[in-house]
């Protein structure tokens, strides 16, 4: 038997839950997608799965996923689709994943292989309750406004990767073209940028949401220049103070049981985590995907890294490879 709870009062989340141990493979797309598009947030409770399983279910919904790099993570799965969290303690603030790469994943999955005995809790917030939150002069006054990432890119990128000289303005202009980056050069060295709106559209939501670097830059790096906005000033501290006091009475702190699956729509829902006592103890499983079940016209099926996993095409546009195969040529 399968029950569902909507969101309420301690939680923000829809709960399916089975009461007797039913396999997650046993739940239709028919059945989660319309959820999923309309609450942004399902947790999966009670349901048998292993790691093979929990693949062949993500799967249907996915078409396929995407890594973070970033340090601290163990590979689960062979193939480095499924990675354990951040192996270490500390809490992390709201932030949803890659949101500070152009190539920001539409689902974020969570799996509890073993919970945390006591703290360790992972925070969710909804992107679009923050944004309504705000107060009207805030949210009125960030409506208008972009944030910018600008990260240098180091020359070996252009030379080692694509086999090219240093590249001049035009080669730099040309890449552009192609890249989801823009490249710029300043005092000698090149930089890459880009932009999304402060206050976005999630994928399956009319309403505008917070959801960016900002929180995770600002108080968990200590950085005011990642991301900072379009024109390249720093976004004020009250700002930011705003959106981390609005989103704090906001989110939900999930207390895990084993077999517990997080879905979360990256493109409307935050992220983070309270801190953790022992990680050893505390086993979550992740995976970030693009959503296989956009709509046909969705201009966001142009995007190269839902088809690819090659690094170059995705980083410098879809003819890097035949620029780096005509320079090693040469
Ligand atoms: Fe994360």
């Amino acid at each position: 038997m399968i029950q569902t709870t909507p969101p309420n009062g301690s939680s923000n989340y829809l709960s399916i839950e089975s009461a007797d141990g039913a396999l997650l493979e046993s739940l239709s797309e028919a059945d989660i997608i319309p959820a999923f598009k309309r609450h942004g947030a399902l947790l999966f409770r009670g349901f048998r799965f292993d790691l093979n399983g929990l693949s062949q279910f993500t799967s249907r919904f996915c078409s396929r996923f995407v890594r973070n790099e970033s340090g601290r993570r163990s590979q689960v799965s062979a193939d480095g689709t499924t990675q354990s969290v951040n192996l270490g303690t500390e809490p992390f603030p709201l932030h949803p994943e890659l949101s500070r790469v152009p190539w920001r994943p539409d689902v974020a999955w969570f799996a509890c292989a073993s919970p945390p005995s006591a703290d360790g809790e992972t925070l969710v917030c909804d992107g679009v309750q923050i944004a309504e939150s705000l107060a009207e002069t805030t949210r009125s006054a960030l409506l208008g406004r972009d944030v910018l990432y600008t990260e240098e890119t180091p020359m070996g990128a252009f030379t080692e990767w694509l086999g090219i000289a240093p590249p001049d303005d035009a080669m730099l202009t040309r890449l552009s073209s192609e890249s989801p980056f823009k490249f710029q050069r300043r005092d000698g060295r090149i930089f890459r940028e880009f932009t999304r709106p402060f206050l976005h559209r999630p994928l399956f939501c009319e309403r505008k949401a917070f959801g960016n670097f900002l929180l995770f830059a600002r108080y968990m790096l200590g950085t005011q220049k990642f991301p900072t906005f379009e024109d390249g000033s720093i976004i004020p501290e009250k700002v930011a103070e705003e959106i981390r006091e609005v989103s704090e009475r906001l989110t939900v702190a999930h207390r895990w049981r084993t077999g517990d699956v997080l879905m979360l729509d990256n493109s409307r829902f935050l992220h983070g985590r309270n801190g953790v006592r022992d990680p050893a103890e505390r086993q979550i499983w992740t995976q970030f995907g693009y959503a296989a079940f956009l709509e046909e016209d969705d201009p966001r099926l142009a995007e190269p890294w839902r088809y690819t996993d090659d690094a170059l095409s995705i980083f410098f546009g879809p003819h890097a490879r035949d620029l780096a195969g005509t320079a090693r040529a040469v």
